[in-house]
């Protein structure tokens, strides 16, 4: 998983098992960057208090974490990662 900035937002990139998916990269509690956390499986658990989101849905799964994170689709064209970031 890596951290990057795409206009003035901060994006988590995670690849599982080959499958990459782009969530917020600051955690919905306080603020954290969560590609400085542990990504397990799906999972990605943040630094600070171990709230722990789905990376797929941008589901929080359980206290502390008080809301969803938001998710981005993405696509790999060629060596590049695309990233929808448009509202
Ligand atoms: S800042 Fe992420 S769980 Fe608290």
């Amino acid at each position: 998983m890596i951290g990057v900035k795409v206009g003035d937002k901060l994006i988590a990139l995670y690849n599982v098992a080959g499958r990459i998916y782009a969530t917020d990269n600051v955690c919905t509690h306080a603020f954290a960057v969560l590609s400085d956390g542990w990504l397990d499986g799906a999972e990605i658990e943040c630094p600070l208090h171990a709230g722990r989101f789905d990376v797929a849905t941008g589901k929080g799964l359980g206290p502390p974490i008080p809301s969803d994170l938001k998710t981005y689709k993405t696509r790999v064209v060629g060596d590049e990662v695309q990233i929808a970031v448009a509202d």
